[in-house]
């Protein structure tokens, strides 16, 4: 079977900023500014970027490129008892984040239509938190499938399988060369109206000016490394398999470098508009902006609706608001899709559109649980540990497996030969020793946190039955895929540079 390819570098380019540029980058960005005093929050996430983001990301460009093959096929070429790891990265991201993802990007397509008659009243808090997501007081009150989420997950699922089942150059690059233009041009329409509100420069002021105070936290440093991670996919198995789909002749380190830029300059950019807004609504309630930001999810879908009914023609800006997280939303979603079928793909040789069906009703079957009245509460149990401790360790073992078990120089050699910005000895010296330093730091301080206290105030049994377990769960998937025989010839051959 022919391995598919991008029709063209820019269709690639947009393909990885699309599944860069996603729900994390609006509200999670926005908010960790805000809360570690804005403009010093930049400080750590720019040497963040530059000192791990785009290294790993060149990476994980560089090996899928190199050994030509999705994130278990590229780490069994490299070393055959190591294939376990890429399929850990692709099945908690399936059977894990994806799961949860569609699910907000559900709520937001719910809101979206909700904003056209801003139809959650005057107390959007008491709206989202008792008539919307009706919460239930614990993870094990399960409660009732709610259905209006219910029927625009089934809607989100459907794009979604429809874009990844018509494969990489009709499906995912086409998609993307729609949905990043279109996510441009909303972004900046919400943007240039959200500065001319009153009180704008209020908001903007909490934004950028920096509380050098707060600098001194590690805590702001260990978020701004995984705010890092998260929202350019890495450790994900995404960029992996995206890589692998590029022709040989291909920039990958301007493509990582394009994609690390485009990808913090949303956020900064996108920041502006929900700092605005926030300024507008502080001095429409004669507020101090400190007392109208509530904590990560309740930014989008409290604070941000509160302000919209207060905004001339407010319901159109939060149509184009929750229509921006969704368009961000699906092209994200639809790159772990991806990582993973590429994996099955490539080990089993299924066919892609019998086995993209599949896997669309089962992530279906399996995002249902966040659909119930303890929704809420389950993805933000599942989100911690699998961002916590599955992106972080995939991320360190794949500095080590790439840098200590294969030749790097090998691959530094492979990714000059074919790119204008050449890489020098210090990337060998981030990959093997900086990035796995920081992020093994990064692991100790959460487990630390971990032990100490319960995460948010759950229940041990809460945390371990459905955080731990489910780790474990993804865990013991990925084994028994690694242990499957190969159904295709791709692991006999070696990469472009052996
Ligand atoms: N990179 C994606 C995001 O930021 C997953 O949401």
């Amino acid at each position: 079977m022919k391995r598919e390819q991008w029709k063209s570098q820019l269709g690639f380019l947009l393909a990885a900023v699309g599944s860069a540029i996603g729900l994390g980058n609006i509200w999670r960005f926005s908010y960790m500014a805000y809360s570690y005093g804005g403009g010093a929050f930049l400080i750590p996430y720019l040497v963040a970027l530059l000192t791990a983001g785009i290294p790993l990301l060149i990476l994980e460009f560089g090996i899928g490129h190199e050994r030509i093959g999705s994130a278990p096929l590229a780490y069994a070429k490299i070393k055959k008892n190591w294939e376990w790891l890429g399929w850990w990265a692709v099945t908690f991201v399936m059977f894990g984040i994806v799961l949860y993802y569609v699910v907000i990007i559900a709520w937001c397509l719910n809101f979206f239509v909700l904003s056209f008659n801003l139809s959650w009243g005057d107390d959007p808090n008491s709206f989202f938190f008792k008539q919307f997501l009706s919460l239930s007081k614990s993870p094990s009150e399960i409660g009732e499938i709610r259905t209006p989420i219910l029927f625009a997950l089934i809607v989100i699922w459907f794009i979604n399988w429809a874009i990844v089942y018509r494969g990489v150059q009709r499906g995912i690059e086409l998609a993307n060369k729609i949905f990043m233009p279109l996510l441009f041009v909303l972004t900046a329409v919400l943007v240039f109206w959200s500065l001319s509100l009153d009180g704008a420069a209020e908001g903007l002021k909490a934004y950028l000016t920096p509380d050098f105070s707060k600098i001194a936290d590690p805590k702001v440093w260990i978020d701004a490394y995984s705010q890092i991670f998260f929202t350019l996919s890495l450790g994900f198995g995404i960029m992996i398999a995206y890589a692998s789909y590029l022709p040989e002749k291909s920039d990958i380190t301007k493509n990582s470098v394009f994609t690390a830029f485009i990808n913090s300059g949303y956020s900064l950019f996108a920041g502006l508009a929900v700092f605005s807004v926030l300024g507008f609504m502080a001095k429409s309630e004669g507020k101090a902006i400190s007392d109208v930001v509530s904590q990560s999810i309740g930014l989008a879908f409290v604070a941000y609706p509160k302000a919209v009914s207060m905004m001339p023609a407010g319901n159109i800006f939060g149509a184009i608001f929750f229509l921006c997280l969704v368009v961000a939303g699906i092209s994200s979603s639809v790159s772990i899709i991806e990582a993973f079928s590429s994996a099955i793909i490539d080990k089993f040789g299924v066919r892609r559109k019998p086995f993209i069906t599949m896997i669309s009703v089962i992530g279906f079957l399996g995002s249902i649980i966040f659909t119930t009245q303890a929704g809420l509460l389950w993805l933000d149990i599942v989100d911690h540990f699998l961002t916590h401790y599955g992106l972080v360790v995939v991320g360190i073992a794949e500095c080590i497996l790439v840098g200590w078990f294969f030749r790097l120089d090998v691959l530094r050699r492979h990714i000059n030969r074919i790119s204008n910005i050449k890489l020098g000895l210090w990337w060998d010296i981030l990959i093997k020793y900086f990035v796995p330093l920081v992020l093994g730091i990064i692991l100790v301080g959460d487990l630390y946190n971990e032990l100490k206290k319960p995460y948010g105030g759950y229940t041990w049994t809460s945390l371990i039955l459905i955080g731990r377990d489910w780790i474990l769960f993804t865990l013991i998937v990925a084994f028994v895929l690694a242990s499957r025989p190969w159904k295709t010839e791709h692991i006999k051959k070696g990469g472009r540079s052996s």
